[in-house]
């Protein structure tokens, strides 16, 4: 039943990227209220290391932290994972929350499109390199939990094989709608493969409706005029949106459900072109391909 008073989380681990504001801050600040040790991960320390006080200070809970991560740069994900390693802590919910939407034409580090880089290929290659965390860290009775964010733009989203990085034609939001897409497919292989090998993880992705939040900053003067004008209307608050994040992250009517698409609380069936197992591979394996890993990573890939 949604919403619900969720149960207390103590001795739980969430990493959250993108924490430090909008839905990502408050579901960090949501699961630090249940008792978790939360991780904000992001790219900007001062704002980060902000968020961590507002957040010990309104919840109690002072096992929050903020750790640098920047899903711009493939190295920079791989040091945030060994910096995570290194403090030994078990990994039970990881939240890919961090996204850009319709910046201009721009490559990350690594040379990818933008959208693509940072949205898909970031969070695809950090999944990956924790999942041993993850699978070590579920049960049984409590598995551990990928939550991905998506996005309604998804059923609008073409995933352009010939063309991934939008180097031929760029449109910034056929460039977002292709990365949010990418990501609901990554999802549902991710779970058929956990399920496949019997691990304790879930993946499952997330709709947080339309949100009042930064992400709207590349838009037009005139979208900005009108979302200024309406948004107590038509947009959800930060806290609103991250209803359906924390449910996916904690709730126990979700306990070992995987590779489901899930909007205003609710299991909600995602673009057909989603559910296309051939393009689920096929993306898996070209993903692996761009940021340099094997088809299957098991651990320290
Ligand atoms: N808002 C909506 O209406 C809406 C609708 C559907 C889906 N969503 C999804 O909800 C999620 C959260 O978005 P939001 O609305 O809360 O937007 P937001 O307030 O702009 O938050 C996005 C977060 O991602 C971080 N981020 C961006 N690029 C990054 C990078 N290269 N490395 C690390 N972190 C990075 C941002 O940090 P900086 O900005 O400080 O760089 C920020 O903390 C996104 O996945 C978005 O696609 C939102």
């Amino acid at each position: 039943m949604y919403p619900q008073v969720l149960p207390p989380q103590k001795a739980k681990v969430a990493i959250v990227t993108g924490g430090a504001k909008g839905i990502g801050y408050e579901t960090a600040k949501h699961l630090s209220r249940l008792g978790m040790h939360v991780i904000i991960a992001g790219n900007h320390e001062n704002q980060g290391k902000l968020s961590v006080s507002r957040i010990v200070k309104e919840t109690g809970n002072d096992k929050v932290e903020f750790m640098f991560l920047e899903l711009a740069s493939m190295h920079s994900i791989r040091q945030f994972v060994q910096n995570f390693k290194a403090k030994n802590l078990l990994l039970h919910v990881l939240v890919n929350n961090a996204a850009v939407m319709l910046v201009p034409q721009r490559n990350t580090v690594d040379g990818f499109e933008e959208h693509f880089g940072v949205n898909y290929l970031g969070h695809f290659l950090l999944t990956h390199l924790l999942l041993d965390t993850l699978k070590h860290s579920g049960s049984h009775d409590h598995n551990a939990r990928i939550v991905t964010l998506s996005s309604a733009t998804h059923y609008i989203g073409e995933l352009n094989f010939n063309d991934l990085q939008s180097r031929r034609h760029y449109s910034p939001h056929g460039a977002y709608a292709q990365s949010k897409l990418a990501l609901v497919l990554f999802s549902y292989e991710l779970q058929q493969r956990l399920t496949a090998e019997g691990s304790y993880v879930t993946s499952n992705v997330v709709d947080p409706g339309v949100v009042n939040t930064d992400l709207y900053k590349h838009t037009s003067w005139l979208f900005k005029l009108c979302k200024w004008l309406t948004s107590w209307l038509f947009f959800k608050t930060a806290a609103q949106g991250a209803s359906t994040v924390i449910y996916a992250a904690v709730s126990p009517d979700l306990e070992g459900v995987g590779g489901v698409y899930l909007a205003n609380g609710q299991k909600t069936k995602s673009a057909d072109l989603s559910y296309d197992v051939d393009l689920q591979r096929k993306l898996w394996t070209q993903s692996c391909k761009l940021v340099g890993i094997p088809e299957w990573c098991q651990s320290d890939c």
